[in-house]
């Protein structure tokens, strides 16, 4: 039957979406899917179902897409899809949700403030760097692919990447900066049937993984096999399944873990429950180097579509 890919969407990640998208959608067609583009930003999403989409292909990523609205709207529908479901979805898209859980399952996580437009006061942000140390993140925290993430090295500073991240979204989480090695490891399945893929570290110019040293700058390192100290590896994939599981994700997702440089403690930074598929993208190379080409991975996910 007819396969809509979704892709595009309002979120601030759109242009990453629409090239992850084309990817999907392309890579699907030569596996001979009847795969359509479907933009539910600028159609109707019940078109789907009027249409005759038997299943949805979910390249959005960010708000309306990677967080269980368009998942609540196809349960409407009726129309099974990729990837996790509503409560999964809506919790992983919310970096403070997310370390909740985690922290509540005793999992690794860096140390943290929530503040809250229109709540926080100046003498709130300056005691942040008391309580977290500097250097320190703050992001917004439901946005993706580093938009609106800023690396704090002193006081004076603090104010300024606080409101920017205000900005984007009314809840801004403040991290406490872990120096190491950054690593993200890909899982594709659901519960006990969940498995990691290879890890891949990630080398970005002066550490900088942002926005443009994504998807746009060549600058970028990405190493798989990952040359981890033996058992590093092995320790990171049971870590992220266990991440993954205890938030109920279905069918894939990454999870962005940071490596503490002297203690070799890993800390979980974020799952992506709809990640990048774009040619820059990470889970793609991490499938690759298990044997899963492109094509083959965007099969294998379309055929966990569920409802
Ligand atoms: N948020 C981007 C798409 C990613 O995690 O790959
Ligand atoms: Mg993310």
């Amino acid at each position: 039957g007819k396969v809509a890919v979704l892709m595009g969407g309002k979120s601030a990640e759109r242009e990453v979406s629409l090239m992850s998208g084309a990817g999907v959608l392309k890579a699907l067609q030569a596996k001979g899917v009847d795969a359509h583009a479907f933009d539910p930003s600028q159609r109707e999403i019940s078109e789907l179902k009027r249409k005759g989409f038997k299943r949805c292909f979910i390249a959005l990523h960010g708000r309306f897409g990677e967080d269980g609205t368009v998942q609540g709207a196809l349960e409407l529908l009726g129309i099974p899809y990729t990837g996790s479901g509503v409560m999964a979805s809506a919790v992983a898209i919310d970096k403070v949700m997310t370390k909740r859980i985690w922290l509540a399952e005793g999992l690794p996580t860096p140390k943290y403030k929530l503040l809250q437009r229109g709540a926080y006061t100046r003498e709130m942000v300056r005691e942040i760097p008391d309580d977290l140390g500097l250097p320190l993140i703050v992001k917004p925290a439901r946005e993706g692919s580093s938009i609106g993430v800023a690396k704090v090295q002193g006081y004076s500073e603090v104010q300024e990447a606080v409101d920017a991240a205000a900005a984007l979204d009314a809840d801004v989480l403040c991290e406490q900066f872990v120096s190491g090695d950054e690593v993200t490891c890909p899982v594709l399945g659901t519960g006990e049937q969940a498995r990691a893929l290879p890890v891949i570290r990630i080398v970005a110019p002066e550490g900088n993984y942002d926005y443009q040293n994504k998807y746009f700058t060549d600058d970028t390192k990405y190493l798989v096999p990952c040359g981890l100290p033996e058992g590093e590896e092995a320790a990171i994939q049971e870590l992220v399944l266990k991440a993954y599981r205890v938030l109920g994700c279905r069918g894939w997702g990454r999870i962005d873990v940071m490596i503490d440089g002297a203690t070799r403690k890993p800390s979980l930074l974020e799952i992506n429950t709809s990640p990048g598929m774009t040619g820059h993208s990470l889970v793609p190379m991490s499938a690759r180097a298990a044997g899963i080409s492109y094509e083959d991975l965007c099969l294998q996910l379309l055929s966990t579509a569920s409802l």
